[in-house]
């Protein structure tokens, strides 16, 4: 892993980038635009929207207004959990489809673990990628034991699981697992949304290196194996997030980042999210 194209290659033997652009909270229109836009000239290939985000035609004007040929890229989007079941999920990718104007998606995720529905939604995911429609599916959100009871009667695994995951959230045993399962694990609000961005260990490891609290973090994220997707809609974060390929942690500092984690959420808990 040594620039911010460099990919993972999931179990299906699908490349995917360790480190791509997030875009939840970026209003559709201009300020997606031109977020996907600094992002893919600055060399990102990888960005995660969802049919929440509301900006997935914003992400799709981006990238045929990019040079970037669309095989390059990696685009990733989500079903809601309110269009989760089968027909349901089939008709929220087309609408997905449609407005992102692409002929086929790279990974499509569940985005959470709605209960009674997310088998019949994964069916509807399976489906899809059997068309080639879909590269990769994969979940979001999912804890050890939604994952074993859709491993249950899956005829295609997921290749990801896209969950809250940031030094005060360290998912050891959620990652151990995926990885047993061959189901990589990408981290979302890799930053704790801001909350760690003044945290004094990071500070300190960044000093040594010239380099952000951000980047200490990104950097966790990649020498463990996490993939990750920092949001941000400002152009010099943006560039600031993917320069991280020029310093390398100790195992000593990554394990002192280790020691930060207070199993602490920003956002939802899988198992109790209120619908
Ligand atoms: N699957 C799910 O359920 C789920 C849930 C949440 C998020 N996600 C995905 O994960 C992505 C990332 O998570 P997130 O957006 O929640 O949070 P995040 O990436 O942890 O943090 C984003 C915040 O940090 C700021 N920021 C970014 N880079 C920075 C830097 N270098 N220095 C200082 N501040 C910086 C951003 O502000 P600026 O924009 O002003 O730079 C923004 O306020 C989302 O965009 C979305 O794609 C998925």
């Amino acid at each position: 892993m040594n620039n911010v194209q460099s990919a993972v290659t999931l179990s299906n033997g699908e490349q995917m980038p360790w480190l791509g652009l997030g875009v939840f909270k970026v209003s559709d229109g201009q300020e997606v635009i031109d977020s996907v836009g600094t992002a893919i000239k600055n060399g990102y290939r990888s960005i995660d929207t969802a049919a929440l985000y509301d900006n997935e035609e914003g992400v799709g004007q981006a990238i045929r207004a990019s040079s970037v040929p669309r095989e390059q890229l990696f685009i990733t989007t989500k079903v809601w959990n309110s269009d989760q079941g089968y027909e349901s999920t089939l008709k929220a990718f087309d609408t997905s489809m449609g407005k992102l104007g692409l002929d086929y998606l790279d990974l499509y995720l569940i985005h959470w673990p709605v209960k009674g529905k997310y088998k019949e939604t994964w069916k509807a995911l399976e489906k899809l990628h059997k068309e080639g429609k879909v590269r990769s599916i994969g979940v979001s959100n999912f804890q050890i034991h939604h994952l074993q009871d859709l491993l249950e009667d899956a005829e295609v695994r997921p290749v990801v699981n896209q969950v809250e995951l940031h030094p005060l959230l360290s998912q050891v045993e959620l990652r151990e697992y995926c990885k047993s399962q061959g189901i990589q694990i990408e981290a979302w609000s890799p930053l704790a949304q801001g909350k760690l961005l003044n945290n004094e260990v990071l500070k300190a490891i960044g000093a040594k290196y010239g380099k952000s609290t951000a980047q200490v973090i990104i950097r966790w994220d990649l020498q463990n194996e996490i993939v990750t997707i920092p949001k941000s809609a400002n152009e010099q974060r943006i560039i600031e997030n993917a320069d991280v390929f020029d310093f390398e942690l100790t195992p000593e500092e990554l394990e002192q980042i280790n020691g930060l984690n207070q199993n602490q959420r920003i956002g939802a808990d899988p198992d109790n999210f209120n619908l």
